[in-house]
């Protein structure tokens, strides 16, 4: 009896080169992605209906969501967990894409939307974590926002745009409400959708030119690769699970936004800029360098490796100097960050 095919099937061509299907290939990064991506929007979906966005209600009812509500607590750290993870195993599919020179011509259109869904990764984490409006969001939401204030010219409006006013306020939380699920989630879930379109569009996975494969070698079938899918997304689902139950996310009392507090700290993938800020003038490092880096990740296709020679092979050689830049900030993110934990 022929196999009935899903939607998840029609995500991939028929067949796929075995050497780029293993595990080892991909480490099923850009797939643990999508996945977690997906249980974000399911969570964050059964989320909304508690969720109370003002100054009075945004705490309480994060509150209620955790102790009262029926599950509450498992969706609500189902939600966090997903979104830490979700930070983590997007940065390492970026770092699989660079050693494996996988954003080589026809990719680079694709690398460039995959650069933009990290941005937006990042700066969902941050607007949900303000969502909270608790005492661990107040450095981060007050020293982040201000650093916004030291750019030259567009500073107060743009200050003005994402908090919505002159300063920290109730209205904050429904500006942070806002950009969470209108200005960031709706977006990324426009930006997902293209990124996994494109990767069917640029040919499946990038595997080596036909030339250099031997004319037998082992293709496998999309079934096959959806089995792995699923056993991959079931393990990923029991981490989740465990997560919550070990370590479920904190919640502290109701946030004083009008002054700094004295010993607070960043969230963690902010942690690196928090330590940078210790060392010099906010607009040069909390705005120019973390600008600066991302710029160096976005030029990596067009101008620190322009050959299309290369792609599917690990530490590949000509793309050594884009594989270096990369491992060089990684490094320094990592090791700032370390630091600021310290
Ligand atoms: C929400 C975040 C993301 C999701 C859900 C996602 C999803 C995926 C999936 C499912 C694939 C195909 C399987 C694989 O290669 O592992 C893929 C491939 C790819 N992704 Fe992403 N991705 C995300 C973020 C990124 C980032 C941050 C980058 C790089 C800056 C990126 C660049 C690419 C490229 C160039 C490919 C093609 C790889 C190849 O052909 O070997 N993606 N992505």
């Amino acid at each position: 009896m022929p196999k009935r095919s899903t939607f998840f099937h029609h995500l991939h061509p028929p067949t796929i080169p075995e050497r780029e299907a293993r595990f080892c290939y991909t480490f099923g990064l850009g797939g643990i992605a999508f996945f977690l991506f997906c249980v974000l929007v399911l969570t964050g979906g059964l989320e909304l209906l508690y969720y109370v966005p003002s100054a009075d209600g945004a705490n309480k009812s994060v509150q209620a969501m955790t102790y009262l509500v029926p599950y509450g607590w498992l969706v609500r750290g189902v939600h966090y967990w997903s979104a830490q993870g979700l930070v983590v195993v997007a940065g390492l599919h970026l770092l699989r894409v660079v050693f494996t020179g996988a954003y080589k011509r026809p990719r680079r259109f694709n690398w460039l939307l995959g650069v933009s869904l990290f941005v937006f990764v990042l700066l969902l984490d941050f607007t949900g974590y303000a969502l909270r409006w608790d005492t661990d969001i107040e450095w981060a939401l007050l020293v982040g926002t201000n650093l916004l204030k030291t750019i030259p010219g567009i500073g107060p409006a743009l200050y003005g745009l994402v908090v919505g006013g002159s300063e920290i306020s109730g209205d904050t939380i429904v500006r942070f409400f806002g950009w969470h699920i209108f200005g960031l989630m709706l977006l990324a879930v426009a930006v997902v959708g293209w990124h996994i379109f494109r990767v069917r569009r640029d040919g499946g996975i990038s595997s080596r030119p036909k030339t250099e494969l031997p004319a037998t070698a082992v293709r496998i079938s999309r079934n096959e690769l959806v089995k792995r899918e699923a056993f991959v997304a079931l393990l990923v689902t029991i981490g989740l699970l465990g997560l919550t139950l070990l370590s479920p996310p904190s919640l502290g009392p109701v946030g004083d936004f009008l002054q700094l507090p004295g010993e607070a700290r960043a969230p963690w993938f902010f942690i690196w800029v928090q330590q940078l800020l210790r060392w010099g003038d906010p607009f040069v490092m909390g705005i120019l360098i973390p600008i600066g880096v991302l710029g160096l990740i976005v030029v990596v296709p067009f101008v620190l490796d322009r050959h299309s020679i290369g792609a599917a092979r690990w530490f590949n050689r000509e793309g050594r100097i884009a594989q270096i830049v990369v491992a060089a900030i990684a490094i320094a993110v990592s090791v700032l960050t370390i630091a600021g934990i310290r």
